[in-house]
């Protein structure tokens, strides 16, 4: 995989097309999270010092192959402008009618922002002619959309045919704190995973069982597990038809000596929007839900994030939405920002719930990596190939 930096000099004059991930949350006309977009700012102000034009290829939303007027880039584009300071020209005609020679006639912008690629049916499709096309459009590449590229769309994967193609520098942070944690381990290195369901990390927690010390299952799907083991959970979240899934795990990380850890201890309520009371497993009774992981639990996590050299964490331990119950998240948050400021520790954070946790104690900056991929993030720890690096390979 080549980084942009690489080609260096020679970018001056140069059409490069830039495939981001723009698809970011919008409400009433208003973008509510920015994270994406200032995430890429870095690349794009790279590229414009090197004297380039760009070309701006994303999506947002899934308009299923039809242009649709509430799935347009336009929000996007017009915060992106402010934040580089520079013209941006969104295009609506068809990009059929495009072509390298016109696109940037006019000498008052440098910067092309194709509206939604998803406009397209081939997008999806990975169409061979339409990856084709859009290559025709610049010199060269720059996939800056880690968090897209576990999808085989043209402006992914089959625009690579045609055209040099780089990594941008997120895209290689990101696949570079990635392996950090699936290759390069620095060891011990201990997997902190929540979320509600088991069926949606199994993958993960396979593919990783065999190369971390340390498995700490919390937030719903740990109530999976307690109930497996005969556990009263009450009326708490679980997953159901999830015995064989269970199974596997216990065996697979008996098998290579890796740690389970579960909730010895809990924060539960009578419902959703109640005051937490601790309680330990015999006090759990027929009303309760398990909405957090205890003080007990909270210091055995605490222990050994302290002892781990690398910590890869998804997942909140708790209901963190009622402020009740986000001391577990709060302080495995805490826990890690501050080993990792420390420089005690190597983290990588991931998920949208696990990232909107860690903004609410605006310790965003404290991790080495904060991934803000979702289906990306997680198909990587599956350790699939994604076909986005594929391309770019
Ligand atoms: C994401 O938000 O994870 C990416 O933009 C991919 O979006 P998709 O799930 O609609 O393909």
């Amino acid at each position: 995989m080549k980084s942009i930096i690489e080609v260096g000099k020679n970018l001056a004059n140069k059409i490069v097309l830039v495939r981001l991930d723009l698809n970011v949350p919008i409400e009433n006309g208003k973008i509510t999270d920015t994270n994406r977009i200032d995430k890429i700012v870095p690349t794009l102000d790279y590229l414009i010092k090197k004297n380039t034009k760009l070309i701006l290829i994303s999506h947002i939303g899934r308009p299923k192959g039809k242009v649709d007027e509430n799935f347009s880039l336009k929000p996007v584009g017009d915060n992106l402008s402010k934040k580089l300071n520079r013209k941006i020209k969104l295009i609506n005609k068809n990009i059929y009618q495009l072509n390298k020679s016109n696109l940037f006639e006019a000498k008052d912008y440098k910067i092309i922002l194709l509206e939604n690629i998803r406009f397209y049916a081939e997008e999806e499709k990975n169409d061979e002619k339409f990856g084709k096309h859009l290559a025709s459009l610049g010199d060269l590449y720059v996939n800056e959309a880690f968090s897209c590229s576990h999808r085989p769309h043209s402006s992914i994967s089959k625009i690579s045919k045609y055209i040099d193609v780089y990594a941008g520098l997120l895209f290689t942070s990101e696949v570079q704190a990635l392996n950090k944690v699936t290759k390069d381990i620095a060891k011990p290195i201990s997997c902190i995973i929540g979320g509600s369901k088991i069926s949606t990390k199994i993958k993960i927690i396979e593919n990783l069982v065999s190369k971390f010390d340390n498995i700490i299952i919390v937030g719903g799907m740990a109530n999976s597990f307690l109930k497996y083991f005969g556990q009263n959970i009450g009326k708490s979240i679980y997953e159901e038809n999830s015995v064989e899934i269970i199974k596997k795990i216990i065996e697979t990380a008996k098998l290579k000596n890796c740690n389970l850890i579960f909730p010895e201890d809990y924060s539960v309520g009578k419902n959703l929007n109640d005051a937490a009371t601790n309680k330990t497993k015999e006090e759990i009774q027929d009303l309760d839900m398990i909405l957090d992981i205890g003080p007990a639990t909270i210091k055995k996590i605490i222990k050994l994030i302290n002892c781990s050299k690398t910590i890869l964490w998804n997942g909140p331990a708790g209901y963190f939405e009622n402020e009740n119950f986000a001391k577990g998240s709060f302080e495995i948050t805490k826990a890690i920002s501050k080993n990792t400021k420390e420089g005690k520790l190597y983290s990588v954070v991931g998920g949208g719930d696990t990232v909107a946790v860690i903004n609410k104690l605006n310790l965003f900056n404290d991790f080495n990596f904060v991934s803000t991929a979702g289906g990306a993030f997680l198909e990587f720890l599956e350790g699939k190939e994604l076909p986005g690096i594929t391309a770019l390979k």
